[in-house]
């Protein structure tokens, strides 16, 4: 049931009312945020997405608006024409934009009428996630996810002003596409001519980014659906946004130079805030010695040492046996957690197992400078002080210590350095800490696969100077591939390309595609490259992530208009779903061992 708008026009947004208009007619229109009646007085707070404003029916009104006004609920769509006045001096509501003011409903017409909502419209209330989602367009209703999404559009409006004027073409690539080997897994379309063929969902535009400068383009830019069926996490969807980008005749200085004017401009115009630049900038190895991370969070310290050196000659085993077989030794202290009881430090070594650690050492500095450890028999006094000194431990200081291999040892201590920054409240989410990371390694070695993988494309063109160890030490080589790093957070990632087809053959055979794959997955690429490639590369940042950062939210999930949740479905539709045998029939797909979850 609902009344008809017609004849009706809405003349201003609830909060474009303003206490200049105080007698003049306004027609507002939306949604009841609630409705207070005192007996001879009716007020209706209407709220449209610019905020609420308060209309009053008095007794002195018409009897049918007055009936009317009484069986209006909370989300009814309602109408509402009538003057607008000065609210008097007691009834003023200073928490409201339109708190000075109120509209005397002239009339009313009730637009759609709402059943109960299963949670209450509003920015505080405590609602389950799962509720929040099935019920999405409620949610969004509420005025600090709505905000989220407004600061989503505004960065999205000022990244492609910015890039249209830098000269950038805003193009669209295809998204049904071909699957390629390499990055996450796909998600497969089958095609209905092509019985047993598949599309892919693109994981990203890279190729055809790449195919756009071969074509004369020039700069290249896109907001593009991104696709990747891997594991979930607070800042990963299986859906996602990238502002993509390619440039040809650039340097890694030129892509690193207008990603941070982009940033800044961003940052400047949607929230005001003015970021410093350059970035700094910190090399892979450096972000991994130092914060045990290629993403560090550099708002604290708390900075890995390794203390190799020291303790190599002791006879603790643990620590000799790591140092011996490559591995390494290494501390953080966590300032001022020496107090921390016992059952919680174990609490610390059950988390850095999680990250492969098979156990996890402590030094606790007690307030009279003596010391509390449980590795204390394995070390002489003065090696006990030489390790707290090292590590500065002062009175009321945990050192932490970790042996293991490298990638092990940096995997457990780095993320346990964000842990007890998240326990000791180190990090201010208004502090923009911006970083970029250079030099990484170009090849990762695959334990399971048993060979190297590209760290982050195979089409990444190593350094220069690293050229000669492609045959000789290619695990030694460092790529032209830079990220961009906000409070622990890789922003966005990207790389100046292969454009010699020797180095691309090398590459592809370095981690292990033969000429034969290569040709039938990359081959249109290659083919492309025979005809005349500029030097180029480019940068994608993720959207979401970006502008998670941007409203301080904690997940990507609040700042997607329709998320996914942990095991990728969709709790409004119901997605993914079965499908009708005809349309399976159709496809000449076949459903076999049907996994029940
Ligand atoms: P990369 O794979 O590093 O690079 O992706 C670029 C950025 O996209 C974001 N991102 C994600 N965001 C949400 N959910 C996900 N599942 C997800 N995966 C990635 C990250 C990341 O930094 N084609 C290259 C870019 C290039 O070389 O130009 C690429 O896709 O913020
Ligand atoms: P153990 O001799 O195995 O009982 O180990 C003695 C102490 O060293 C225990 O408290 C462990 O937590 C710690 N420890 C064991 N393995 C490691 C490791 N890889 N790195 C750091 N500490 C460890």
């Amino acid at each position: 049931m609902g009344e008809s708008m017609s004849g009706l026009k809405r003349s201003h947004m609830c909060c474009d009312v303003t206490e200049s208009m105080v007698g003049s007619e306004v027609t507002v229109m939306g949604w009841v945020q609630r409705r207070r009646d005192l007996g001879q007085l009716i007020f209706i707070a209407l709220r449209d997405r610019t905020g609420i404003i308060q209309a009053v029916v008095d007794g002195t009104s018409e009897e049918e608006l007055f009936k009317k006004a009484e069986t209006v609920r909370s989300e009814y769509v309602l109408a509402i024409k009538g003057k607008v006045a000065a609210r008097t001096p007691e009834n003023i509501n200073e928490n409201m934009k339109t708190g000075k003011i109120e509209i005397i409903a002239e009339e009313l017409r009730i637009l759609s009428e709402s059943e109960t909502p299963p949670f209450q419209i509003e920015e505080s209330i405590n609602v389950n996630d799962e509720l929040r989602l099935k019920y999405r367009y409620l949610d969004l209703r509420r005025p600090n996810i709505y905000k989220n999404i407004v600061l989503r559009h505004k960065v999205c409006q000022v990244t492609r002003k910015f890039l249209s004027d830098e000269g950038f073409l805003e193009i669209e690539t295809p998204m049904l596409t071909k699957s390629t080997p390499e990055g996450a897994r796909d998600y497969l379309v089958p095609s209905r001519v092509h019985p047993g063929k598949f599309y892919a969902l693109p994981q990203s535009p890279q190729l055809f980014k790449q195919l756009l400068m071969v074509s004369g383009m020039d700069r290249y830019f896109q907001i593009a659906r991104c696709f990747r069926d891997e594991d979930l996490r607070a800042d990963r969807q299986p859906e996602f946004t990238q502002i993509d980008m390619e440039l040809s005749f650039v340097e890694q200085e030129d892509i690193m130079d207008i990603n941070e004017r982009l940033i800044k401009t961003v940052f400047k115009e949607v929230l005001g805030v003015d970021v410093k630049t350059p970035f700094k900038r910190m090399t892979w190895k450096e972000g991994m010695e130092r914060f045990g991370s290629d993403k560090p969070d550099t708002r604290f310290g708390m900075e890995l040492k390794n203390i190799s050196d020291i303790v190599k000659d002791t006879e603790f085993g643990v620590f000799k046996n790591a140092i011996s077989s490559g591995g390494s030794v290494r501390a953080i202290n966590a300032e001022g957690c020496g107090h921390m009881p016992r059952k919680q430090i174990d609490k610390l070594v059950e988390f850095v197992k999680t990250y492969k650690a098979k156990g996890l050492a402590w030094i606790a500095v007690n307030d009279d400078g003596s010391i509390k450890s449980q590795i204390t028999k394995f070390f002489t006094p003065e090696k006990m002080d030489e390790i707290v000194k090292a590590m500065n431990g002062k009175p009321g200081d945990l050192i932490l210590i970790c042996a293991d291999k490298d990638k092990v040892v940096f995997d457990s201590l780095g993320a346990l350095r964000l842990e007890m920054a998240k326990r000791l409240n180190l990090t201010n989410p208004k502090d923009y800490n911006f970083l970029w990371i250079t030099e990484f390694p170009m090849l990762e070695w695959d334990e399971e696969e048993n060979r190297f993988v590209a760290e982050h494309h195979p089409f990444t063109s190593p350094m220069d100077e690293d050229l000669d160890l492609l045959d000789t030490n290619p695990g030694a080589v460092r790529a032209k591939a830079y990220d961009m790093v906000l409070n622990g957070i890789e922003l966005g990632g990207g790389s100046i390309r292969i454009h010699r087809s020797d180095i691309q053959k090398k590459m592809f055979h370095i981690i292990g595609l033969s000429d034969e794959t290569a040709n039938e997955k990359f081959g249109y690429l290659l083919e492309a490259f025979k005809y005349g490639v500029p030097p180029h590369g480019g940068l994608a940042f993720g959207l979401d992530r970006l502008v998670m950062l941007m409203c301080g939210a904690s997940t990507i999930r609040d700042v997607i208009a329709f998320p996914k949740v942990k095991d990728a479905t969709c709790l409004l539709t119901d997605a993914p779903n079965t499908v009708d045998q005809s349309q399976l029939d159709e496809l000449s797909i076949c459903i076999v061992n049907k996994k029940e979850h």
